[in-house]
């Protein structure tokens, strides 16, 4: 078997690895939460047990490769194969028992990522994208949405733990949007804001301070479904950075004139 098929393999139940732990732990009222940073960046027993189930799968067939993971961080190391880990995107979500929260699973191999997997299994929605080779949902393959002016357009953003206070910032920002009537949703799982972007239901996504567990696997997700993925200036992205604007590609430059308040809407 070639290295990208055995790897999705071991990506497809590292994914459900992790996704049984969230089911287990779901609704349980004894759920025991810690905070990190912020006053309400939560983590809770269940992001645990889920990222100690992935990486056991991952491990058990390969040993060696790298392994960044948002609760334990780096493992391992040295490796041209890098798995970029979030136990559970969208953990307020799934504490408060809210179902829209996800493992993503994003694979690097030789600093460009290949492959991407994100499951919400509350809803049953696996996204998966393999680097060069489309984006799916279920099984079927997915794609962005047609719309071309951001008027008409349903948009997606997230607001960091911790207030970024800011000229530009997330606030202002989105303010700019509702005071125009753009409809701009905050589901609460960068993960699934992307692949909602790749499954057309949204136009754009913005967000000013995300790592790259959050996105390694959505943005892939995203530019396989034929969308576009940059920073907020629209340069080549990276997960190692902090800004991101994911759209259907038609919509793009302008929302990063409108971000930037260089384009008034209406
Ligand atoms: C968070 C979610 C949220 C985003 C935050 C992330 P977590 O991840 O993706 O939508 O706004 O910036 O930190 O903490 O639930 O894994
Ligand atoms: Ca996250
Ligand atoms: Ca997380």
């Amino acid at each position: 078997m070639y290295l990208c098929a055995m790897l999705k393999t071991t990506l497809l139940n590292a994914v459900e690895a992790g996704a049984k732990e969230l089911r287990r732990y779901f609704n349980n009222e004894d759920l025991k939460i810690s905070n990190k940073e912020g006053i309400n960046n939560w983590v809770t027993e269940a992001d645990h047990a889920a990222e100690k189930a992935i990486i056991d799968v991952i491990k058990a067939q390969y040993p060696d490769h790298f392994i960044l993971s948002e609760e334990v961080g780096e493992i391992v190391t040295g490796s041209e194969v890098k798995w970029i880990i979030d136990p559970i995107d969208g953990t307020i979500n799934f504490a408060s028992g809210i179902p829209i929260c996800a493992v993503s699973i994003g694979i690097e191999k030789n600093g460009e990522m290949v492959l991407g997997a994100v499951y919400n299994p509350f809803i049953n929605e696996m996204f998966f994208a393999e680097k060069g080779k489309g984006a799916f949902l279920n099984d079927k393959k997915i794609s962005v949405s047609k719309k071309s002016e951001v008027i008409h357009c349903c948009l997606v953003t997230g607001f960091p733990y911790t207030y970024l206070d800011m000229e530009n910032g997330p606030l202002q920002v989105f303010e700019r949007f509702v005071r125009k009537g753009v409809p701009v949703r905050r589901l609460g799982s960068a993960a699934i804001d992307l692949c909602w972007v790749a499954a057309g239901r949204f136009e754009g996504f913005f967000e000013h301070s995300l790592s790259p567990w959050d996105t390694a696997a959505g943005y892939l997700i995203v530019e396989e479904a034929g969308g576009k993925v940059t920073d907020m200036n629209g340069n080549k992205y990276s997960p190692y950075q902090k800004k991101l604007v994911a759209t259907n590609g038609l919509i793009h430059d302008e929302l990063i004139e409108v971000i930037h308040n260089r384009k008034q809407l209406g």
